[in-house]
């Protein structure tokens, strides 16, 4: 199996005010260092980033929801990914479905965000993932490419080296209904087939491809176990110190094997 650490993100989304959020953040710092292998990161709302660099003490990394398309100026509403790594953050999520469906963010849009996060220092997690109707049409696999090609057809390799690709099919986030270990694999090999022929083989092997949509402290270690899966991308469970501990562990021991 090629050696990729585990990536976990914790997605807080528009959850938590700034005392819950220091206080969980200085859990699943705990949490993180007693289960070292896996790298995690947390994405708060942007008003709480510092308190929660702060209270994460370098135990885990800091991320945001989102950036700007743009590199500075009459952008209102809009924060820059500079600014972004300026308060301590090292991560940003690209094309979270909440801002592709909810927003109509489209993918040459996205592939704008990725240079600016590329271009401020953070590492990009880049969200693919297909609707329910996108599923039962049989078009899921078709949907994952068309959108990885999009983000990412404009950018080298080189640009896209430490690039983690979160699979999340739509009808999986917030539902409590999970892919399956074997659906998740099966979209996650289709991903690293796309990065391959993007790209190159040995990028495609290296890249952490990470499942999202529903994974708590129950289906964790399950999802984890397969060698395609690399971690997790985590909504209502990163919200409890307990669940997200899990699924730390969980991941800690897929780095362990
Ligand atoms: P969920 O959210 O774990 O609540 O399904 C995942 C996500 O949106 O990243």
């Amino acid at each position: 199996m090629a050696q990729r650490v585990p990536f976990v993100g914790g997605n807080w989304k528009m959850n938590l005010d700034r005392s819950s959020g220091a206080a969980l953040a200085a859990a699943v710092a705990q949490a993180a260092r007693a289960h070292r292998g896996a790298e995690v990161c947390v994405f708060p709302p942007y008003p709480y980033l510092e308190v929660v660099h702060s209270a994460l003490a370098g135990g885990a990394q800091l991320g945001a929801q989102d950036c700007s398309d743009q590199k500075s100026g009459a952008f209102t509403g809009q924060v820059a990914a500079a600014m972004l790594a300026d308060v301590g953050c090292s991560a940003v999520l690209i094309g979270h479905s909440e801002r592709r469906h909810g927003l109509g963010e489209r993918d040459p849009i996205l592939s704008e965000k990725l240079r600016r996060a590329i271009e401020a220092g953070l590492l990009p997690v880049l969200c693919v993932g297909e609707t329910l109707a996108e599923r039962e049409s049989g078009r899921a696999h078709d949907v994952i490419e068309t959108q990885l090609r999009g983000c990412l057809s404009a950018h080298s390799e080189d640009a896209m080296a430490r690039l983690v690709v979160a699979y999340e099919p739509v009808w999986a986030i917030g539902t409590g209904r999970t892919a399956t270990p074997d659906d998740a694999a099966d979209a996650h090999r289709t991903v690293r087939r796309t990065l391959a022929d993007l790209y190159s083989a040995r990028f495609s092997d290296s890249v952490r491809v990470i499942y999202g949509g529903s994974v708590n402290a129950k289906n964790a270690a399950e999802l984890f176990l397969r060698e395609e899966i690399d971690g997790g991308l985590v909504g209502g469970a990163s919200l409890k110190a307990d669940e997200f501990t899990a699924i730390l562990a969980a991941a800690s021991a897929r780095a362990t094997r």
